[in-house]
């Protein structure tokens, strides 16, 4: 949740701010801001909603400054308000800050500042960093940036400026990860690698910076350290490249997705007794996996939401894997359910598909996904991606070859767009919708359903196919769209039934099949190359994903920046 960025060199700082600023854009994007050391102090500004309004505000402005910080925010403390906005300035104007994560001591530091008479102005905890860096300054400011990490609890990840050195940028950090670009004559930070330019280093855990257009120094408890640099990093591959909208664009790079993600994982195996750990689309991956996991490994294969992990029982780990899934491998939950495996002694395995983040840092063994940058909120080559990267390693026998043939079964699944299309005319905002399946069809009817939830708002409920006549079917009325995925030859009695059910109350059924039997029983099929079952959700998805997206289309919805969300949810 929310970006940070900062740049300190000859380029335009407004123009170099809003490049950054864009490119974060997807990690919050609810308000947005800019410090500027100009050399009268520091300046800033600000506006609520997206990347382009501050853009807005900022085209005329005057500035001597040639180095400033930015952010985009996904609101945790306080609402998406100018007040609550990032940079946030010191009682005395003298610092100005822009952080990401969570304070947790947030309340003892508020009453800290105002035992010694600030009154912090915004809700969030995220301003009284700045107040904390006045407060320690006693003229060395990396003492003053030493003192501040040390009183705060929680996640962080800290940029900021002070007034009386315009050319500099402080950067701490704590379990939020930020990055630290620098090329001949300028340099940069960025919580994330899309941001970046330039050679790439990482600020370690508990490391602080100072940045100037000459280079970066970095300490570590009170001592110099050379930082760790970054290979690896996606950089590229920013842009629509043509199409409407980067959920568009990334539907079309699966195939190439799926095939670099097996490709490099074909030689690994994954076997044991191994509980799948994800949160959203990845623990739908995981459920899409768990009835492969169980024959390959032939025992009883488990997958939690990281959120409950973290409440279960105390679960011992002994002679078990927990493989934590997570594309950005950033999100908060998944990252303290993998390092509470860890306590608890599981093996851990991640499956990511940034190289280098707090999941993979956490993790001794990771399988990476090559899905690339993915920057659209909803996932679509992501998901795609770990349902590659965990068949490639689960899968035995004849079923590997049959991994290998994935990424050309998902290219043929993307002919559905055109029924797709179609099938998006059926579903209306104040209508409910279904999607379900079974076996491993439920991972990828989850999956559909989430992905029509989040772009169009439509409540869509994704369930178990057997489960549907326990409650939910009490929903069903003249028109309410049922979408019903069939992989399984030996469930087909049970699916064309369940498609009878639905029709005879008025439920429309809309089948993603290969199955012309299925097709046929269907109202409307969306039809996908017969793929087996146990694998078969890395293509079976694909339909409902341009399903979703035309609908999100139809309703004019903002697809790739739905309202409240944020590409990664780094807060627990
Ligand atoms: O980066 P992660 O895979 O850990 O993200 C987990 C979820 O937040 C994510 O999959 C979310 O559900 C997506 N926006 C769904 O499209």
């Amino acid at each position: 949740m929310c970006g940070i960025v900062g740049y300190t060199g000859e380029d335009d700082i407004t123009t170099a701010l809003g490049r950054g600023l864009e490119k974060l854009e997807y990690r919050g994007y609810d308000s947005a801001g800019v410090a500027l050391a100009e050399s009268g102090g520091l300046r800033v500004i600000r506006s609520v909603g997206r990347v382009a309004k501050l853009e807005e505000k900022l085209r005329g402005v005057v500035t001597d400054a040639r180095c400033g910080i930015g952010h985009t925010r996904w609101a945790t403390h306080g609402s998406p308000t100018e007040i609550n906005c990032h940079p946030h300035l010191s009682f005395g104007r003298r610092f100005a800050v822009v952080h990401n994560g969570v304070i947790e001591n947030c309340r003892k530091l508020r009453e800290l500042c105002e035992d010694r008479g600030i009154s912090p102005v915004s809700d969030t905890d995220s301003e009284l960093i700045a107040h904390l860096l006045e407060l320690f300054f006693d003229g060395d400011v990396i003492s003053a940036v030493r003192r501040t990490a040390e009183m705060l609890e929680g996640s962080f990840a800290v940029a900021a400026l002070h007034a009386g050195e315009p050319d500099v940028i402080y950067a701490f950090r704590r379990s939020s990860p930020l990055i630290i670009g620098v090329s001949p004559g300028r340099c940069g930070v960025a919580s994330d690698g899309c941001a970046a330019e330039g050679d790439t280093l990482l600020l370690g855990d508990g490391q602080y910076a100072r940045i100037s257009p000459a280079g970066a120094r970095v300490w570590e408890n009170g001592k110099r350290v050379s930082p760790g640099r970054i290979s690896g990093f996606a950089v590229g591959s920013h842009g629509t490249a043509g199409y409407a909208h980067y959920m568009m664009k990334e539907i079309a790079e699966q195939p190439g997705a799926a095939a670099r993600t097996i490709e490099s994982l074909s030689r690994r195996r994954l076997s044991g007794s191994l509980a799948f750990i994800g949160c959203g689309s990845s623990y739908n991956a995981a459920l899409s996996v768990l009835p492969l996991a169980e024959h390959s490994a032939r025992r009883g294969a488990s997958a939690f939401t990281a959120g409950e992990f973290l409440l279960t029982e105390k679960l011992s780990g002994r002679g078990r894997t927990a493989v934590a899934i997570s594309q950005s491998g950033e999100t908060a939950d998944t990252v303290a359910a993998a390092r509470e495996a860890a306590a608890r002694g599981w093996s851990l395995l991640a499956v990511a598909n940034v190289p280098r983040s707090s999941l993979t840092r956490v993790c001794r063994r990771c399988a990476l996904t090559q899905a690339g940058p993915e920057i659209s909120v909803a996932t679509t080559k992501g998901f795609t991606s770990q349902v590659a990267a965990l068949a490639a390693m689960l899968a035995r026998g004849a079923l590997r070859d049959e991994v290998r043939r994935l990424p050309a079964a998902i290219e043929k699944a993307l002919a559905a767009e055109a029924d797709a299309e179609t099938a998006a005319e059926l579903f209306a905002p104040d209508k409910a919708a279904f999607f379900i399946g079974r076996r491993a069809d439920v991972g990828a009817a989850l999956e559909g359903a989430l992905k029509l939830r989040e772009i169009t708002y439509i409540p869509a409920i994704g369930l178990a196919a057997g489960e549907l006549k326990h409650g939910s079917i009490a929903l069903i009325e003249e028109g309410t769209p049922v979408v019903l995925v069939h992989t399984d030859p030996a469930l087909k009695d049970k699916t064309l039934l369940t498609a009878a059910t639905v029709k005879a109350r008025g439920g429309r059924v809309i089948a993603v099949t290969h199955d012309d039997e299925v097709a046929a029983a269907a109202d409307l099929a969306l039809r996908i190359p017969d793929v087996p079952h146990l694998i078969s959700p890395a293509v079976s998805v694909v339909p409902m994903q341009l399903l979703a997206y035309h609908a999100a289309l139809r309703l004019a919805r903002d697809i790739d920046k739905p309202r409240n969300l944020a590409k990664s949810v780094t807060v627990e």
